[in-house]
């Protein structure tokens, strides 16, 4: 029978065989997939395993330096590289979801190249591809691969010239994660909610500013630090917030504001293909409502999205 401790054990036994002396590259993205794979693959080959965990600039607030400790602490070889400014500048004036994913994905291939080439005779491309990415990359005439192209599954281009490894490729999502406790994988870690690749980008309706990129962060992190305040971020399956294009009238104190609108999002659903948005208790709401328009500048109003999957999708790009 499958048990994840049985599966730790083979899989690390199958690597150190497969892997030898040979040296593995790997993107961290603080999501659970890719921390899960790469501890696994610390356990087989340890310092031979070079994580590079890159700031795209488009991550939660304060994710980076966060989440680039837990894993030092956690034992990996892990070089952070902060290439914000770079994903900033090729973003610049792209409105376009399509386009701006595109950039994204383009950066980060050129990110990840040069500092792949820092690594002295690398053989390997280690990654956190689990089954269900599988499937969905295989279905690419499947409507949710025409809407929208997720540039994280399919790997590197060919002119990297690495052999791929995938240890979790075999498996669901529910089963990394008991791989990952099985692991000592811290479980905040492993409860978090899956998060887009291309980031606040495709949060950020229309084009994408620094200004508006430090708005959205402090927006989500008061909506995502309440929710688990409030005991609700393990009830929910992904939430966050949206920055609308949109100027609205507000006033404060005798003087009348023209500021922006946000959107907040909260959904059920079990692997993102379905979804149906969350009854969030009012006080809960009202609270993060008036936290926001308080302590955000540039914010006088916030909207809930009450749209179910399908016909709206999670992302509002
Ligand atoms: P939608 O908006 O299509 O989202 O209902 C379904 C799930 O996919 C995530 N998503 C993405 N993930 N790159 C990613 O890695 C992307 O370009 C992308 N677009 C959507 C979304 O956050 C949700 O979990």
């Amino acid at each position: 029978t499958w048990t994840p401790d049985n599966f730790v054990d083979m899989t690390v036994a199958e690597l150190k065989e497969k892997l030898g002396n040979d040296r593995v590259v790997l993107g961290l993205s603080g999501g659970v997939d890719s921390t899960v794979a790469a501890v696994l693959l610390n356990k087989a080959i340890g310092d031979n395993l070079y994580c590079i965990f890159v700031n795209n600039g488009l991550l939660r607030k304060d994710e980076f330096e966060s989440v680039l400790k837990q894993y030092e602490g956690m034992g990996l070889n892990v070089k952070g590289v902060d290439s914000s400014a770079r994903f900033l500048d090729a973003l610049a004036g792209i409105d376009d979801p399509e386009l701006k994913r595109k950039a994204i994905g383009r950066v980060f291939i050129e990110v990840f190249d040069d500092e792949a080439h820092e690594i002295n005779d690398v053989k390997w491309l280690g990654q956190g591809t689990i089954y269900p990415d599988v499937i969905e990359s295989i279905s690419v005439n499947g409507p949710s691969a025409t809407i929208k192209s997720h540039h994280n599954v399919g790997g590197l281009p060919d002119f990297m010239k690495l052999k791929v490894v995938e240890p979790l490729k075999m498996l669901f999502k529910d089963e990394v994660r008991r791989v990952g406790a099985s692991m000592g994988i811290n479980p905040d870690l492993l409860g978090r909610h899956p998060f887009p690749g291309p980031g606040l980008a495709i949060r950020i309706l229309g084009d994408i500013t620094a200004e508006k990129v430090r708005i959205l962060q402090e927006v989500d992190a008061i909506f995502i630090n309440g929710l688990k305040q409030w005991g609700l971020y393990d009830k929910v399956w992904q939430a966050g917030a949206i920055l609308l294009p949109v100027n609205s009238v507000g006033v404060m104190g005798d003087e009348r504001t023209y500021e922006k609108c946000v959107a907040l999002r909260a959904v059920e659903s079990t692997d993102g293909m379905t979804a149906d948005w969350v009854n969030l208790p009012y006080e809960f709401l009202q609270k993060t409502s008036n936290d926001i328009i308080n302590k955000v500048k540039g914010v006088n109003r916030v909207v809930y999205d009450i749209s179910s999957k399908p016909p709206a999708t999670i992302e509002w790009e």
